[in-house]
């Protein structure tokens, strides 16, 4: 392999992977923080249920991933499901829903 090819390989594994994704590792973190603490005291500190429903894979399997994120952005009025678009992101929103669905953190 050239030289030329070599530097252009590290240049291309150095990148932030996470930045490919949307979010840095640092903010992923904070999020992974927020699931736990904020969202974990209603739905329950391994968001198995708790005041708010569980928020476990299983439990959200075949709900359309939109209405998920709907219902963090806007929140369920009438519900104690408050709305998190003052605090969060769109991005960060999706990359929550999307740690759900696959069964993370839990
Ligand atoms: C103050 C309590 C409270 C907090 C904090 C809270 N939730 Fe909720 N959440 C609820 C309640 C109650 C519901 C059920 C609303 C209903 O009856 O439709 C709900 C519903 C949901 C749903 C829909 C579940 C479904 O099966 O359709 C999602 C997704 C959700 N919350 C995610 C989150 C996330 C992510 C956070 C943190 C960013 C969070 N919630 C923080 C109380 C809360």
């Amino acid at each position: 392999m050239s030289l030329l090819r070599l530097a252009l390989l590290a240049a291309c594994l150095s990148g932030p992977v996470a930045q490919a994704e949307g979010l840095d590792s640092a903010r992923q973190a904070e999020l992974d923080n927020l699931l736990r603490q904020d969202c974990g005291s209603c739905h329950g500190l391994r968001l198995t249920g708790g005041l708010g429903p569980p928020l476990t894979r299983e439990a959200l399997a075949g709900k359309p991933r939109d209405s998920l994120i709907a219902t963090v952005r806007h929140g369920r009025p009438g519900t104690a499901m408050p709305g998190w678009e003052g605090l969060l992101g769109e991005q960060d929103i999706a990359w929550l829903i999307d740690r759900l669905t696959e069964g993370n953190p839990q």
